[in-house]
């Protein structure tokens, strides 16, 4: 069965002097969720993007606001980042001592729930709270920068997923993030994933190739 694909570029990928613009030109392109890459250089060793940031883009499209924190703790920061504009916010089960507690929060502020697996994080590591979430994010790199290649041991993990997912019968996105590209991409599809995080393969070439990169990784389903 085909399964309707979504691209969610990262816009840690994309021209930093020109932000505003960037994700202006993504949006155009067809990205169907902007995925924001925020990094505490603690959780992870870069340092990206705050709430002020996300709040100042916002206003530069009205697609989903897919924001990956990695952040720990990142409890006490969870309001700023849906006061900013924040539509899923999707948080890493190390980056807190209580992780339905977190996700609960994040419900509790009106926003989709999202959890990331790090490449050597077990699917257990979600599944007591799976019914709950909007999202499961499978880390297809270990977080921290863009450009890195694929790591193809995490398809078994995607494929556990996918069969969790259906046997719940829930729209629960099954998300894949690092070194996706248009030959990565048919294998996480074909494992199960339905929503492709793309940062280099979605903003290499420039604005006028947005579009074509877009609907490259598309054409992987
Ligand atoms: C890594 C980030 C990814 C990354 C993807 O920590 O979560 O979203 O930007 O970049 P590419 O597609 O270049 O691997
Ligand atoms: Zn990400």
């Amino acid at each position: 069965m085909a399964r309707s694909v979504r691209v969610a570029p990262s816009i840690l990928a994309a021209d930093f002097a020109k932000l505003g613009e960037e994700v202006e030109a993504i949006d155009a392109a067809g990205a169907d969720y902007i995925h924001v890459d925020v990094m505490d250089n603690h959780f992870v060793p870069n340092l990206t993007f705050g709430p002020q940031m996300v709040k100042a883009i916002r206003r530069c499209s009205e697609r989903t606001f897919d924001v990956h924190l990695m952040i720990a703790p990142v409890d006490p920061i969870l309001p700023d980042f849906v006061e900013a504009g924040a539509d899923i916010v999707t948080v890493h089960p190390e980056a807190g001592p209580h992780l339905h507690r977190t996700i609960q929060a994040i419900k509790d502020l009106g926003r989709k729930a999202g959890v990331a697996l790090n490449p050597g994080t077990p699917v257990d590591a979600v599944l007591p709270v799976l019914q709950d979430l909007d999202l499961v994010l499978v880390m297809s790199v270990n977080p921290g920068f863009g450009g890195q290649a694929f790591i193809p041991e995490v398809l078994p993990k995607i494929a556990a997923l996918r069969e969790k997912i259906d046997a719940l019968g829930k729209p629960i996105d099954l998300e894949v993030d690092g070194g996706i590209n248009p030959e990565t991409a048919p294998q996480v599809i074909a494992a199960g994933a339905d929503v492709l995080v793309a940062g280099s393969a979605a903003f290499k070439g420039g604005p006028a190739a947005y579009a074509d990169n877009i609907a490259r990784l598309r054409a992987a389903a």
